[in-house]
């Protein structure tokens, strides 16, 4: 194992809560400590880097990839988890304040992964918590955890990320995945074709950074305009939890749809991308094609969350 594993403790107890707070240093690093996991998996599938270490999970807003990752992850280091999926069914339902929730799994655990719907919410948790907190998605804010594997697919499956055209489709107003990558892939030689209906568009903060970044950015009205320049597509749902007015979201829910048409105009080699979970974005029918990541995505995540535990744990 320590074949693998370098010693390295410049992330033991940190707070792992906007990729703005991460280097270029820190993504070589957690990259290159996912792909150690990603080998070590392969090979022995689990193995004790974090025995004894206890994982606080605790999701205010629904999540199926997110959560059982994080469960995964710490289970194949060989640690445990105290998994509150459902807060309505502890002591939140009885008022309790998340400051409070917080002071009192960190009485239990090592880690605590947060899921919350606020923006801010996970910094919050950290003010209070003396154990590292990971964000797993704050509201509209952030999803740091998710952009790292997000790009860690991109790396693992075409070898780089320098000179690549990315393109952000669908709920970039809303969509906390795209928010975070948009910010990391700022650090890299990126173009960014963004294409969305009008209405969720990407917030001007964040266009303003990408601007001050240097990142080349253009907007596109149709995904089959985009297609054909695209290494990378990233495609994400319409987030109807964030809509006040459900006519608003019925009126651009099925704005964009990949079809297997769609991909006959896309390059042989890319890849197509989703946080998942789909609704219509993506045709099932497209499942096939090998360009299709989103699935294998999927397992990246789990390298990802591994690396990071065990980074923030100490044991990485
Ligand atoms: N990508 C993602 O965050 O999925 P879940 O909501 O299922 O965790």
């Amino acid at each position: 194992m320590s074949h693998y594993i370098r010693a390295d403790g410049r992330f033991a107890g940190r707070d792992i809560i906007s990729v703005r707070h991460l280097s270029p240093e820190d993504l070589e690093y957690i990259f290159r400590v996912s792909h150690d996991m990603r080998m070590l998996v392969g090979r022995i599938g689990s193995f004790d880097l974090c025995r004894g270490k206890i994982l606080a999970n605790l999701f205010y807003e629904p999540s199926t990839r997110t959560s059982a990752s994080f469960v995964a992850a710490m289970e194949r280091l060989g640690g445990s988890v105290i998994g509150i999926n459902e807060v309505h069914y502890s002591s939140v339902a009885k008022g309790e304040s998340l400051p409070d929730t917080v002071r009192t799994l960190e009485c239990y655990a090592d880690v605590l992964v947060l899921r919350h719907p606020e923006v801010g919410a996970a910094a919050e948790a950290a003010k209070w918590c003396k154990k590292p907190v990971i964000n797993a998605g704050d509201g509209v804010g952030e999803h740091p955890t998710q952009a790292l594997l997000d790009l860690f697919t991109i790396l693992e499956e075409l070898g780089g990320v320098s000179g690549l055209t990315v393109t952000l489709l669908g709920d970039l107003r809303n969509g906390r995945t795209v928010h975070s990558l948009a910010r990391l892939l700022a650090g890299y030689n990126v173009r960014l074709q963004l294409v969305s209906p009008p209405s969720l568009a990407m917030p001007a903060e964040l266009l303003s950074e990408l601007d001050a970044a240097g990142v080349v950015v253009e907007t596109v009205a149709r995904i089959e305009d985009a297609i054909p320049h695209s290494d990378v597509v990233y495609a994400t749902r319409v987030q109807k939890e964030r809509f006040a007015q459900l006519a608003d979201y019925e009126a651009v829910k099925d704005a964009f749809c990949i079809t297997p048409e769609t991909m006959q105009k896309a390059k042989k080699k890319m890849v197509l991308l989703h946080p998942l979970p789909r609704v219509n974005e993506i045709a099932v029918e497209v499942d096939d094609d090998p360009r299709a990541a989103y699935f294998r995505q999927i397992e990246y995540g789990l390298y990802v969350r591994m690396a990071l535990l065990a980074m923030v744990l100490g044991r990485a």
